[in-house]
C-alpha cells in the first residue's frame, strides 16, 4: 500500500527513527523516498548510515513533495514546527501526528487548511517491533488515510482504532503503561532475591513470566480470569499469593493508575497549543 509513497519524519528522535527502521526492515517503502529530519547532523549521519534514509535539517524541504508527514517532534516543540510547515503541506497529503495530547483539529488549524491528519499514540516497545499504537482519525481523514497509518504502525507492533476522544485513555493504560509493567518487573524480581535467587536469574525469570503471561492472553484469546483460574491449585501456591495481593488491592491499584494517567493526559492536551 504503501509502495513508492515518500515519507518525511520531522523529528526523527527515539520514536521517529524506530518507525522508519520498521518501515524499512518490512520493506513498505525505498529507504531513500523516507526523508528524515531533526537538528542534529550527527544523528541524521547515523540514520543515514544505518537505514539508507535520505536526511535535512529543514523541516520544509522533506515535507514538501512527501506523501504523508509524520509528526515526530516533542509537544513543546508542536507550535514551533507547525508554523514552520503552515504553507508547505497541502490537502494532497496525509499528516501522522504521535504528539501526545495534541488533537487532529489543533493540528489542521495550524497547518492552516483542511489536511488530513490521523493521530496515534504508540510506546516505546515500538522500538523492537513490539508496540501497542492506537490511531485516531481527523474529521478529514478518509479510510484511505487511516489504512495507510495502519501500514506504518503493524511495521512495528499491533494497532487499534479508536474514536479521539479516548486518546487521553490509551495514553493512561498503554502509552505510559510500559512503565507499570518495569515496576512490577522489578517488584517480581525482588521477591526473588529476598527468598534467595540470585538477582539476574530472578530479573530473567520475572521478565519471562511477564512475556509469556502477555503471550498466553494474546494467542489463546482466553479472559485472563480463565487463564488465572486454570492455573490455580485447590489450596496451592498461586490461590495463597492471590488473596494476598487481593487483601493488597493490586487491581485497584492498576485501575487508579490508568485513571490516574488519563486525568494527566487530559490535563495535559487541555494545556497544548
Ligand atoms: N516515548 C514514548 O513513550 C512516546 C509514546 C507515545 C508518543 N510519544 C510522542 O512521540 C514524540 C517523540 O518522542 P520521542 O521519545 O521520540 O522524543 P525524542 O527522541 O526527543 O524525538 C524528538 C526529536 O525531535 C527533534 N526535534 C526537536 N526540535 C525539532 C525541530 N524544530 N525540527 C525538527 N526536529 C526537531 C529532536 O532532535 P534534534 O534535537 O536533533 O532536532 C528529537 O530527536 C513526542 O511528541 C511524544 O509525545 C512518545
Amino acid at each position: 500500500m504503501l509502495k513508492d509513497k515518500k515519507i518525511a519524519i520531522i523529528g526523527a528522535g527515539h520514536i521517529g527513527a524506530a518507525l522508519a527502521g520498521g518501515m524499512v526492515r518490512a520493506n513498505l517503502t525505498r529507504p531513500q523516498y523516507i526523508t528524515a529530519s531533526r537538528r542534529s547532523a550527527e544523528a541524521l549521519a547515523e540514520l543515514k548510515k544505518k537505514w539508507g534514509l535520505a536526511v535535512t535539517n529543514d523541516n520544509v524541504k522533506a515535507a514538501r513533495g512527501a506523501d504523508i508527514v509524520l509528526l515526530a517532534v516533542k509537544p513543546q516543540s508542536a507550535r514551533t514546527v507547525l508554523s514552520e510547515l503552515k504553507g508547505a503541506v497541502t490537502t494532497e497529503q496525509l499528516v501522522i501526528s504521535i504528539m501526545a495530547g495534541i488533537r487532529t483539529e489543533t493540528i489542521a488549524q495550524a497547518l492552516g487548511a483542511p489536511i488530513a491528519v490521523v493521530r496515534a499514540m504508540p510506546n516505546t516497545p515500538v522500538l523492537i517491533d513490539c508496540g501497542a499504537t492506537a490511531l485516531a482519525c481527523g474529521k478529514d481523514a478518509a479510510p484511505a488515510h487511516l489504512a495507510m497509518a495502519e501500514t506504518i504502525f503493524k511495521a512495528v507492533g499491533s494497532v487499534e482504532i479508536v474514536p479521539e476522544a479516548l486518546m487521553d485513555a490509551v495514553t493512561g493504560l498503554s502509552g505510559s503503561g510500559p512503565v507499570y509493567i518495569y515496576m512490577l518487573i522489578e517488584a517480581l524480581t525482588d521477591g526473588g532475591v529476598k527468598m534467595g535467587l540470585p538477582r539476574a536469574t530472578a530479573l530473567r525469570l520475572a521478565a519471562q513470566t511477564v512475556f509469556g503471561s502477555a503471550r498466553m492472553v494474546l494467542d489463546t484469546g482466553k479472559h485472563p480470569a480463565i487463564l488465572k483460574d486454570e492455573v490455580t491449585t485447590p489450596g496451592g501456591t498461586a490461590i495463597a499469593a492471590i488473596h494476598e495481593l487481593e487483601s493488597k488491592g493490586l487491581r485497584t491499584v492498576l485501575i487508579d493508575a490508568v485513571v490516574t494517567a488519563t486525568r494527566r493526559s487530559q490535563e495535559l492536551s487541555n494545556q497544548s497549543p
